[in-house]
């Protein structure tokens, strides 16, 4: 398959409350008009199956493995009945969270085995990766605020205290060292227009590597 037509797999992470949600419709945008076949997802969710196991993740208590288990098993679902099928397509997936965030909720904010996670990514994904991931990163406290003014209900997660998020941002610089050819900071501490900014950039330059 040329390097055109074979299907990008892009996520977005960050922090609950950093605003990755407002830039993916704009990225879907920018690969719209470059002719890209799109799949919009997320995770947890993205299949029937696992939006249901998302209604028990967010909603009841359980304990960190449980947590890992579920998203793993939603993940698994995803990939094989949406996502794979859609790269072999040809198809760009977008989709709002993936692995990344497991590595730093469930490995850096609840103190999890990365050994563990990362054997069950091994079984789950058998070698799948996102090709760029856009990690949008902003002080626990600014996001706190932005969730507080935008948010209805908060959920079992979106509950948690700064701490929590101050280990989750730390786990997402840790997945960004690790894999700086794949993950791209975000400085999501700046006005909408000045993120969007930045994520056209990383977009740009990944295009620019992805078709040569
Ligand atoms: P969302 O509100 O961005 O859709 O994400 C739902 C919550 O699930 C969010 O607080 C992050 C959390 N989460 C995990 O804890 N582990 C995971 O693997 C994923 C994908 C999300």
């Amino acid at each position: 398959m040329s390097p055109t037509n074979r299907g990008r797999f892009i996520t977005f992470e960050g922090i609950d409350g950093a605003g990755k949600t407002t830039h993916i419709e704009a990225v879907a945008e920018a690969l719209r008009q470059r002719g890209h076949h799109l799949l919009l997802t997320r995770e947890p969710g993205g299949t029937p199956l696992a939006e249901r196991l998302r209604e028990l993740f967010l909603h009841e208590p359980m304990d960190a493995l449980t947590e890992a288990l579920l998203v793993f098993a939603g993940r698994r679902d995803h990939l094989l009945t949406r996502i794979e099928p859609a790269l072999a397509a040809g198809t760009t997936v977008l989709c709002d969270r993936f692995t990344d965030a497991t590595f730093a909720y469930q490995g850096a904010g609840r103190g999890f085995d990365l050994d563990v996670l990362s054997t069950l990514e091994r079984w789950v994904q058998q070698g799948r990766q996102p090709d760029l991931t856009l990690w949008f990163d902003l002080p626990p406290e600014v996001a706190a605020r932005r969730r507080a003014a935008s948010r209805g209900q908060a959920d079992r997660l979106e509950r948690e205290e700064q701490a929590f998020f101050e280990r989750v941002r730390a786990g997402y610089a840790a997945r960004h060292a690790a894999c700086a050819a794949r993950v791209v900071r975000i400085d999501a501490d700046h006005t909408v227009d000045e993120v969007a900014a930045q994520v056209r950039q990383a977009l740009t330059r990944f295009l620019e590597r992805a078709d040569a």
